[in-house]
């Protein structure tokens, strides 16, 4: 057991509160909530972050959701929880067609931004969402929490000292099929107007964030195909249908500036897999595999490696040597996906404190929005597509 996390405990005094405001109460909401309420419990940091307000649509279902998340109130309000100097970060943890409005009034009242990703609609969204941020003096982060497993990090860690030599090819697939069954309701996630589009937004999101993150590579042209493969489901309330206006499934090619490539594939529609995360990262001289089913480990292959030796080799991340694998349990005790959050609260909290950079930020969220909407232009174009800068 690391002894720092039994002695910050020790250490821990009176810090000054960080109120935390946030909007939407459900899936995002479960896993942001207990990311607050974990964060001072095992790591010390320079604040309390104090899970303060909910804020919802309804104002029974929001007290309720406060009340099982740990905050101390809820409102229906979103004006007076922004005119309220007491509050410090506001979180959008609603669906995407909100994510533009809601953090443009947050950043306008000069609060700090925690915002669910794809960050906006629309390129032109993200770019003004950026921008208002830099103008307001503000901070901002984008909850792309599959940067921060301690394998993740610690592979990001592995491929900047050069453990792999230089990246050549990416290959990552994020595949899930709660979208098998024809019967399953329509919902925001399948109506354009509201998710901007279907798994390509979702899944591809995180994959094309989590390259970034891991390589530093940057995307130079996109070459993409779709399908929508039930057009229509049946309403939540039983009574006729919706069509889909999004896609099940999203595969393209990309080219990185400086020669390396890529494929990306995102699909709701792959029986079996439930939330098969996976990327792998070929160098000049290794490779690195990481799937969020096996989270914790990481698999690493290096020509360095005696030739009678080499192959894949699995390195389990909860070592106190690991990125945030210290503050939790004694080695090889792991943990799994709400750390991730926990992590991202933290590593914004500490950021918030010494000034430091937080990534990814909204000019990520521009560079991952410029990403899928290239690829989206090129289904519709037919081709490859430049990512626009
Ligand atoms: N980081 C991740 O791994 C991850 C995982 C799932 C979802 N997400 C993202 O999180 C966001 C929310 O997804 P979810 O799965 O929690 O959705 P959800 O449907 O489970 O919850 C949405 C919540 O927002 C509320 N809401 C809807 N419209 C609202 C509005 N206009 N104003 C205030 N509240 C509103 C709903 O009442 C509900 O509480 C989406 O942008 C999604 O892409 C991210």
């Amino acid at each position: 057991m690391s002894l720092s996390s039994q002695s910050n405990a020790a250490q821990r005094g009176a810090k000054p509160a960080l109120n935390v405001a946030m909007v939407g109460h459900a899936f995002m909401g479960r896993a942001h909530g207990n990311a607050y309420r974990q964060a001072n419990h095992f790591f010390d940091l320079p604040r309390t972050v104090v899970p303060k307000i909910i804020v919802g649509r309804d104002a029974g279902r929001a007290a309720a959701a406060a009340a099982v998340l740990g905050f101390e109130s809820a409102t229906t309000d979103l004006k007076a929880v922004l005119a309220d100097p007491d509050i410090h970060v506001v979180d959008v943890a609603t669906p995407n067609d909100s994510h533009h409005t809601i953090a443009m009034a947050a950043l306008k009242a000069k609060k700090h931004v925690l915002c669910e990703k794809p960050l906006a609609m629309t390129l032109e969204q993200a770019k003004a969402m950026a921008a208002l941020a830099r103008q307001q003096r503000v901070r901002v982060g984008l909850w792309h929490n599959y940067r921060r497993a301690p394998a993740t990090a610690l592979a990001a860690k592995m491929i900047a000292r050069g453990d792999i030599g230089d990246v050549r090819q990416v290959r990552a697939v994020y595949l899930q099929d709660w979208l098998s069954d024809a019967s399953v309701p329509a919902s925001w996630r399948t109506d354009k107007k509201l998710c901007g589009s279907g798994a390509h937004g979702d899944l591809n999101a995180h994959l094309i964030d989590l390259t970034r993150a891991l390589t530093g590579l940057e995307f130079e042209s996109v070459c993409g195909v779709q399908q929508t493969f039930t057009k229509a489901r049946p309403n939540g309330d039983g009574k006729g249908t919706s069509k889909v206006t999004v896609d099940d499934a999203f595969c393209f090619l990309a080219k990185f500036k400086g020669g390396a490539i890529g494929t990306y594939e995102a699909t709701r529609v792959a029986p079996g897999r439930k939330n098969h995360n996976c990327i792998e990262v070929s160098g000049t001289t290794g490779s690195i595999r990481w799937n969020l089913e096996r989270m914790n480990e990481l698999e690493v292959f290096s020509y360095a490696d005696p030739r009678d030796g080499q192959g894949f080799r699995t390195v389990m991340c909860m070592d106190g040597v690991h990125p945030y694998a210290a503050n939790w349990w004694p080695d090889g005790h792991i943990v799994g996906y709400e750390h991730t959050f926990v992590h991202h609260v933290v590593d914004f909290v500490t950021a918030l404190a010494s000034k430091r950079p937080f990534a990814p930020d909204f000019d990520d969220g521009v560079r991952v929005q410029a990403v899928l909407e290239a690829a989206l232009a090129s289904v519709k174009q037919g081709g490859w597509v430049k990512v626009p800068k």
